[in-house]
């Protein structure tokens, strides 16, 4: 199931819940990545069934339509954004669907590839799109927003302590020279910090944080989750199930919102809610945790539709 694009999270119990074992169906995968759950989905439900899969990033769709040639006949496959998903399906002419899965974030294979910027690891520049075609990327952020701007973003989507300080120090440091790579940006925020800190042993580095912020912010991950996850709810069947994996609380708590505003006892508008299945967010087994430590923060949610007749 190991595929070296990307390693899938959860796959049995996302198979499991989406009750594909039970073959046909059409099934949506909106974070195609490398095909991993696809792919697993397609093994259920070929031939009689249809999987949809959709990227932003073009390299995952390559990917993935290599990686599902056994079932291409039953395969459709789209680069464009979960956010427009209403749209997506009503150009296949899909109405609704019996199972979605979102395996939200980036790939493993976006993380490692030098020239995609989004980590620091190595040095490279500073680009963090998901959709190679968009303008706005890391690298106009860093070097156009205002301090407020910069400070608000690193608090807001990076939850991060020092964002003042970083700000401070990135809008002082590229009057001197701009900010292209990942690694000056990373050494900044290192430097950025009070002194007791950055002589502490750091369980996490420094810049970890900023990192993720600039990355919601580049590729609006937040607006386009909401969006989507709307959109998904509205596109199900009755009894269509959605799973979503996160892997950050700020992802994590906006799942859990919408699917509680969602929930049947509280629409009294629409002749749809959802019942949610995990009162509590499924966690990967310690055993897939070591054979892939980047599981290890992954939370899994998931809810049913119910259409009311009435
Ligand atoms: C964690 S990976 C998915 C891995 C996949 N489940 C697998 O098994 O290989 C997330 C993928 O979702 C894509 N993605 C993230 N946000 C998206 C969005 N708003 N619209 C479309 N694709 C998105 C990323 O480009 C990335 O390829």
């Amino acid at each position: 199931m190991m595929n070296s694009f990307h390693a899938p999270v959860l796959v049995n119990e996302v198979l499991q819940y989406l009750n594909c074992t039970k073959g046909g169906g059409v099934y949506i995968d909106c974070t195609l990545g490398g095909g991993g759950h696809s792919k697993a989905i397609l093994e259920n439900i070929y031939p009689d069934g249809l999987l949809i899969g959709i990227d932003q990033d073009i390299e995952a769709i390559e990917t993935a339509k290599e990686e599902l040639k056994s079932y291409i006949d039953k395969v459709k496959l789209v680069k464009g954004n979960f956010k427009n998903l209403e749209e997506i399906l009503s150009n296949l002419k899909v109405e609704t669907v019996s199972g979605i899965i979102f395996d939200l974030g980036v790939s493993s294979h976006q993380l490692r590839e030098k020239g995609r910027g989004f980590s620091f690891r190595e040095d490279s520049y500073l680009d963090m799109r998901m959709d190679l075609t968009q303008k706005f990327d890391a690298n106009i952020l860093i070097n156009s927003y205002s301090e407020k701007e910069l400070t608000e973003i690193f608090e807001k989507y990076g939850e991060e302590r020092f964002s003042k300080r970083i700000s401070r120090l990135i809008v002082i440091e590229r009057q001197k020279k701009p900010i292209i790579t990942t690694r000056q940006l990373a050494d900044l925020v290192i430097r950025a910090l009070p002194k007791t800190k950055k002589r502490e042993k750091w369980r996490i580095h420094p810049a970890t944080r900023v990192f993720q912020a600039i990355r919601i912010e580049v590729n609006q991950e937040l607006d386009a989750l909401e969006k989507g996850l709307n959109q998904a709810i509205k596109v199900l069947e009755d009894r269509g199930r959605i799973c979503v994996i996160s892997y950050h609380s700020l992802e994590d708590r906006i799942v859990k919102n919408i699917f509680k505003e969602t929930e049947r006892e509280k629409i009294n508008q629409k002749n749809y809610g959802l019942k949610i299945i995990t009162k509590k967010p499924i966690r990967p087994s310690l055993e897939e945790i070591k054979k892939n430590p980047k599981a290890r923060s992954a939370k899994l949610r998931v809810a049913e539709k119910i259409i009311s007749v009435s």
